[in-house]
């Protein structure tokens, strides 16, 4: 499963980055309002750091003006990831710029025959929200889990990535059901590194370590 780092914020990219963990990134208007910058500006910032797809989401609700907004993200660089919202104008967008050779992420997908839709529409990626429809008492594993399979079915190209991910667990189930990318914040990346009984067996074998008068270098 790749990583993308679901985030606008530099200095987390990069570490996660230096450690060989980010295999692209992706952004919405609400993580750019958070990072308080020009969205051009920390777009291409991303773009020169990653060399994965970096997905930047237009604004626009209407085909046209989508398409006006998403070939303009799409001169950032090589490898913007223009992303649409699933709705009839976003995946009318999407037919096109696929068509131009434009890679794109559609996004706000809560149903398996949304994602159905956009794998017709040529999308690179679709994006399930997975805690979002946990937040409303659905299982959005379920989601994850219909659409893998309704893509195997047919041999859809379009990559699975799931987002709007939450913990740790999400990532691991997602892997499970072989989502081809999760998209997380970085602290439930670095999240997935904790377990308690890490912690307690470290803290022995330090204990033993000092006892014995253990020294390396
Ligand atoms: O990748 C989509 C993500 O940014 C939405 O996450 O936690 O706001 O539902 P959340």
């Amino acid at each position: 499963m790749k990583f993308f780092v679901d985030t606008a914020d530099i200095d987390a990219i990069r570490e996660l980055h230096d450690l060989g963990m980010v295999d692209g990134v992706t952004t919405n208007p609400s993580l750019i309002a958070k990072s308080g910058r020009d969205i051009l500006e920390v777009t291409k910032e991303i773009c020169e750091l990653v060399d994965g797809p970096v997905s930047a989401e237009v604004v626009a609700t209407e085909t046209d003006a989508m398409l006006a907004e998403g070939r303009h993200l799409a001169k950032i660089a090589p490898n913007i990831c223009v992303k649409l919202p699933l709705t009839w104008d976003g995946l009318r967008a999407c037919k096109v710029l696929t068509d131009e050779g434009t890679k794109v992420n559609v996004t706000l997908c809560f149903s398996p025959n949304q994602a159905l839709l956009a794998a017709k529409a040529g999308a690179t990626y679709i994006s399930p929200f997975i805690g979002r429809l946990d937040d409303i008492v659905l299982d959005g594993m379920d989601v994850i889990r219909d659409i893998r399979e309704i893509y195997d079915n047919y041999g859809f190209e379009t990559q699975i990535l799931a987002a709007s991910i939450r913990s740790a667990n999400h990532m691991k189930e997602a892997a499970l059901i072989g989502a081809d990318v999760a998209t997380a914040p970085p602290d439930v990346i670095r999240k997935m590194a904790a377990h308690p009984l890490t912690d307690a067996g470290l803290k022995a074998f330090l204990a033993d370590a000092e006892k014995a008068g253990i020294k390396i270098v």
